[in-house]
């Protein structure tokens, strides 16, 4: 499903955010990847987004090259990929139906297919009462909800996410992390960067420990380490 092969990363001069990484991740798989700040993590994340092209070496996503490829196959490539990041960014002047909906609207879903989707996806992530909310009468957790349904409303093969926890309290944190382990249990692949050490510790799932851009270890029923 995802195969990284000898991926560098360069932004420029110094140590590469990326250094000739190796990793592969089957189909089905729920993986987190942790490491201090500046490892590389959400340079990793751009790259399987294809928001960023590899210095040096070979990705394949869905069977998918990603180097060199063109600006109209990258569209139709992230339609298979959901990502929520750390501050939800959600559109605050959208209520949550809206905020899910637009994620159908800008490819072209036809309205009654985003009238049956939208509630059912509202409904898997627990927030089915609220749809009629805006963002800034939500809590943290309740936007983060709305950000993974967005994800997840055209059934990506992917989830990726870059420390949803990042700003929510412990609880609120476990709750989200679970959702995404209900998600991943529905057949979704899921990759999530975390710096919660007390959840990857309690999930036993598989971990992969960046530490200056390099894939330090990568461990089944992993623990957080401090590379
Ligand atoms: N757009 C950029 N331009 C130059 N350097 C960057 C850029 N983005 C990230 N970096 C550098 O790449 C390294 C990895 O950053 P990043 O992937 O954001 O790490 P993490 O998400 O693990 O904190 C850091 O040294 C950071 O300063
Ligand atoms: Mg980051």
């Amino acid at each position: 499903m995802i195969n990284l092969v000898d991926v560098t990363k360069s932004y420029g001069k110094g140590l590469p955010a990326v250094n000739h990484a190796n990793l592969h991740i089957n189909k089905g798989e729920f993986v987190f990847v942790v490491g201090s700040s500046g490892s590389g993590k959400s340079t990793l994340i751009k790259l399987l987004l294809r928001e960023l092209d590899a210095t040096s070496g070979n990705i394949v996503v869905n069977g998918e090259r990603l180097k060199g490829m063109k600006h109209q196959k990258v569209a139709k490539y992230r339609r298979k990929l959901g990502v929520v990041f750390q501050d939800f960014r959600l559109l605050k002047d959208r209520n949550v139906y809206e905020n899910v909906a637009f994620a159908q609207r800008v490819i072209g879903k036809p309205t009654r297919v985003i009238r049956r989707r939208v509630p059912e996806v509202l409904q898997e992530v627990g927030l089915a009462g609220k749809y009629k909310s805006f963002p800034d009468e939500l809590s943290g957790g309740e936007q983060q909800r709305v950000a993974i349904a967005r994800a997840l409303v055209n059934r990506p093969d992917i989830l990726l996410a870059d420390e949803p926890t990042g700003n929510l309290d412990p609880a609120t944190s476990m709750e989200i992390m679970e959702l995404l382990e209900r998600i991943n249990g529905r057949g979704t692949t899921v990759l999530v960067v975390t710096h919660n050490k007390e959840i990857v510790n309690s999930m036993k799932k598989r971990v992969v420990t960046m530490h200056e851009g390099v894939i330090v270890s990568d461990e089944e029923e992993g623990e957080y380490h401090e590379a």
